[in-house]
């Protein structure tokens, strides 16, 4: 009877450790995030990985150093860990056979803020509209120099720069950018020193304009060799960065030349960094542009969710891309499902909007505001 009663007892308590794990773990869930020298993935890898933890599943982030070789080997880790779903902010279309070989494996992948490019194997995307991103850059460059009123006797001077030719949003954000500028081009009120590629269609002027891998000493070194040479009888009245790391290196260039100390051209941004927020308040990168990069976590979750329980998807604060910006799901493959959020400009007038929204850490929030 006491063996009985003992057997018993072991049953149940391991039949309830069972019960306990199906509790505290769900699915596993790999998040595979590019790089960490642009803050922002940091940021992005920890969001998702709460968020997935939140809604019961269990997650791991690993970020790939900008080497598509290494984040391969950590996708097929999550996919030997028996993931079924994947979240990837990938470096370049070399990550197409882990994503094939996932497919295969029917594990749900979704593109996580840049398009995973070559590729027929997935269905998912969800992201900013990135075309808005280089517009709202280049209307902040136009209301900074005032172009509305520029005349072509006394045109201001732009110098362009773009993000890596390896990922399909940097092509988005210069043609957004460049719908805006070229008109003030066209008219002669504005004028670009150094190579001008009129979208980014043209591809030799545009792979002399990018930045590989977004590495901001590459942006610098080509600011300082511009400075030197094709700008050496100008004064740039506006640079077009692509984003916040590159924005400040190309700052730090223009800062060693005497010419512009004290009188920096009017500079864009993107990712709303808290450095380059600081360097707003302080009058030294005119602009930025504000991706909740909380929400993109919260809503890319909440779509591996849906997909995984083969729900209909209905993403909050999401438009499906459709018409024109459908162009931004294209893989070069197919079209894949596309959901976009809104980026916002963010200048000295309204810094307030990514403080309000908690983007910034206790601390920097109360130098920002100081
Ligand atoms: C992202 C930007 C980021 C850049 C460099 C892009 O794909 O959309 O937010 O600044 O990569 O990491």
């Amino acid at each position: 009877m006491k063996k009985i009663t003992v057997t018993l007892l072991v049953l149940l308590a391991a039949a309830s450790l069972v019960v306990g794990c199906k509790k505290s773990g769900g699915a596993f869930i790999g998040i595979a995030m590019p790089e960490t020298h642009v803050l922002r993935w940091v940021k992005d890898g920890n969001s998702l990985k709460a968020e997935a933890e939140k809604r019961g599943y269990r997650a791991d982030v690993q970020w790939g150093n900008a080497d598509q070789v290494e984040q391969n080997k950590q996708i097929q880790t999550f996919l030997t860990n028996g993931a079924k779903a994947l979240i990837v902010g990938c470096i370049n279309d070399g990550v197409g056979s882990v994503i094939a070989e996932a497919g295969k494996d029917n594990v749900a992948v979704i593109a996580y803020d840049r398009i995973i490019p070559n590729s027929a194997d997935y269905d998912y995307f969800i992201t900013f509209n990135n075309f808005k991103v280089g517009v709202l850059q280049a209307e902040s460059i136009a209301a900074g120099l005032d172009l509305a009123s520029a005349s072509a006797s006394a045109p201001k001077y732009i110098t362009l720069f773009a993000g890596s030719a390896t990922d399909g949003n940097a092509f988005f954000f210069f043609d957004g950018a460049m719908s805006v500028l070229n008109p003030y081009i066209d008219k002669g009120v504005l004028k670009v020193v150094g190579p001008y590629p009129k979208t980014s269609a043209d591809r030799d002027n545009f792979q002399r304009i990018a930045t590989e891998n977004w590495q901001a000493p590459i942006a610098k070194t080509r600011m300082e060799n511009l400075l030197n040479n094709d700008a050496r009888n100008v004064t740039l009245d506006a640079i077009l960065a692509p984003n916040d790391t590159l924005a400040r290196a190309i700052i730090e260039a223009c800062k060693a030349d005497a010419k512009y100390r004290g009188n920096l051209p009017v500079v864009s941004g993107q990712d709303a960094e808290f450095d380059s927020a600081m360097s707003i308040k302080s009058g030294e990168q005119y602009s930025t542009v504000f991706k909740d990069t909380a929400k993109l976590a919260e809503a890319a979750i909440l779509l591996a969710d849906q997909v995984l329980k083969s729900e209909t998807v209905n993403i909050p604060g999401a438009v499906l891309a459709s018409g024109d910006l459908a162009k931004i799901g294209d893989t070069g493959r197919k079209v894949v499902k596309t959901y976009l959020l809104d980026p916002i400009l963010v200048t000295k007038d309204n810094l307030d909007v990514p403080i309000d929204a908690e983007f910034y850490d206790r601390t920097q929030k109360v130098l920002l505001k100081s």
